[in-house]
């Protein structure tokens, strides 16, 4: 049975459950959960295309974005309200979407959050401060919200979490980008960086997000290596964890987004895929 026929099925057999259906003709659960969208970049894009495949489960209700007119184009596919700031959004939703930027976390979260609201932060640099994210933490406890950070770009983020109830002895990534998706232009392959994530995320905010997710995760520093290498059409995540459970090696090979390059597509069906596990009543992985 899909998705729909399912909805149906279940109108039918609960009257308590009723539906309603969107502009562009799917159902959505009437009580569904409201969702607002604070960047209307590739990502938001990935998250619009999917709600009208029928696929979201959420009722995509309200967008912003500095840029009104890629809020407005966004949500006239789904029929969603666009609100000119964030207090406007947050009068009509019940979690919000950051796919904006670290300084956008910064900026908008704690707001959030005091408004009694989930967020889902995508730009998960803002939170390798421990300072920052402390502060959001003790936001959330506060105000009975949940601040929830996708596993992005990368593979293994369960098993690394499982791994770092036991000690962690060295948490590594190397990133592979080409030039273009790391905005620089080259000829050669090159090393840009090498160092810990807290100053790898300072100096490429928009491109280490996977290091600052890997590095929250486990409450570990992170050695990180970016190369540009100009042989490669994809994004490359090469995560090795060693502690006491043993080791773990994960590759990952990205495709990337068509309106923005440094953007891998499963960034964005991470968010998806969160997104619709908060209805879940079943919740496979750690
Ligand atoms: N967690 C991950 O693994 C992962 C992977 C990819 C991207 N990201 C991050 O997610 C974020 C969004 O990525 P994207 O590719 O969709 O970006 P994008 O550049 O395509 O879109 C970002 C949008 O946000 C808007 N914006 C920026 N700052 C804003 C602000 N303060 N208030 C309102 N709107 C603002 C911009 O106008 C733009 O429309 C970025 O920070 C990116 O680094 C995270």
């Amino acid at each position: 049975m899909n998705e729909i026929a399912l909805y149906e099925f279940l109108e039918t057999e609960h009257s308590e459950v009723s539906f309603s259906r969107s502009k562009s003709g799917n159902l959505i659960k009437r009580d569904a959960m409201k969702v607002g969208i604070l960047g209307c970049g590739a990502i938001a894009n990935v998250i619009t295309d999917s709600a009208l495949k029928g696929k979201l489960g959420v009722d995509l209700a309200c967008f912003y974005d500095r840029d009104t007119k890629r809020a407005e184009s966004i949500a006239s596919k789904v029929d969603g309200t666009v609100a000119l700031n964030l207090k406007d959004m947050l009068n009509l939703v019940d979690v919000v979407v950051e796919a904006a930027s670290p300084q956008a976390v910064i900026e908008t979260v704690p707001q959030i959050l005091k408004n009694g609201k989930d967020v889902l932060i995508m730009s998960v640099g803002a939170l390798i401060n421990s300072e920052f994210r402390a502060y959001l933490e003790k936001l959330a406890e506060k105000y009975d919200s949940r601040i929830y950070a996708p596993s992005g770009a990368i593979v293994g983020l369960d098993g690394i979490k499982a791994a770092s109830v036991g000690k962690i002895h060295s948490v590594s990534l190397i990133t592979r980008k080409s030039p273009e998706s790391l905005g620089i232009s080259a000829d050669n392959e090159m090393v840009l960086y090498e160092g810990k994530a807290e100053e790898a995320v300072g100096k490429f905010p928009m491109n280490i997000n996977v290091a600052a997710t890997l590095s929250v995760a486990c409450d570990k520093e992170v050695d990180v290596k970016i190369i540009a290498d100009p042989a490669v059409d994809q994004n490359y995540h090469e995560v090795r964890v060693v502690g006491d459970f043993g080791e773990l090696i994960t590759n990952t090979q990205n495709t990337k987004c068509t309106t923005n390059p440094k953007t891998s597509v499963l960034a964005a069906y991470s968010a998806i895929k969160l997104l619709k596990s908060l209805n879940d009543h079943l919740k496979i992985g750690t």
